[in-house]
């Protein structure tokens, strides 16, 4: 891929809600963790490790712990014939470190979603999740912490990029479509002072 694939990808990618219902290869999603584990790591502590969850019965229950676009909830709630088609959720090995830090998971989080649409595959990274029950639903040990999930499959939808330097809320227009405001480049460069 040369540079300004990576950087149209890199612009293009928007949040993902709403997914078609049509298998990703496994070796897609393999691609996307073997991104997220050669990601920087600070100390190279490499405290991350990734749990894909594919089966439907799994599925559901993962499912009602995530809340998916507070701003316009329930509104971007993808129901049944939209939903993921496969969630990584991120976990912390605390053996590997006592103190993670967050700046790991950002940048490895960004490899997984770009990995994956760099085969046409959308996602959600979500934090606002329900983390106590989805440590009993998967069983998780005490060994580990789950920060976040990432859920994913093919899109259903198209958001639209705004640039908008006063709004942080996405929002639905009358057809459903969903609008992404960003603040101008303008407004977040700065040459040499401030
Ligand atoms: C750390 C983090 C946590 C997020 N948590 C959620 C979440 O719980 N639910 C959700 O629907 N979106 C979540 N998002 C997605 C943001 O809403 C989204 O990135 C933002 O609206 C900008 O849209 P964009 O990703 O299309 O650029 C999260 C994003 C980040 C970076």
């Amino acid at each position: 891929m040369t540079k300004n694939k990576l950087y149209e990808l890199i612009v293009s990618r928007r949040s993902i809600r709403f997914f078609k219902q049509k298998n990703v290869p496994l070796s897609v999603i393999k691609k996307a963790i073997n991104c997220a584990r050669l990601a920087p790591s600070a100390a190279n502590l490499q405290f991350l490790e990734y749990l894909v969850i594919k089966r439907n019965d799994i599925k559901e229950k993962v499912f009602g712990c995530l809340r998916f676009a507070a701003y316009i909830a329930p509104k971007r709630n993808p129901p049944i014939d939209k939903r993921p088609d496969f969630y990584i959720v991120m976990l912390i090995n605390k053996e590997r470190s006592g103190a993670p830090n967050l700046r790991d998971i950002g940048v490895s989080a960004q490899n997984i979603m770009l990995s994956l649409l760099s085969s046409r595959v959308g996602s959600c990274w979500l934090q606002n999740i329900d983390r106590n029950s989805l440590t009993a639903i998967l069983n998780i040990g005490e060994n580990f912490e789950i920060d976040s999930v990432i859920a994913a499959g093919f899109p259903k939808e198209r958001p639209k990029l705004e640039d908008d330097s006063k709004n942080i809320k996405y929002w639905l227009d009358n057809s459903g479509r969903l609008h992404v405001p960003k603040r101008s480049l303008k407004d977040v460069l700065h040459y040499n002072n401030i």
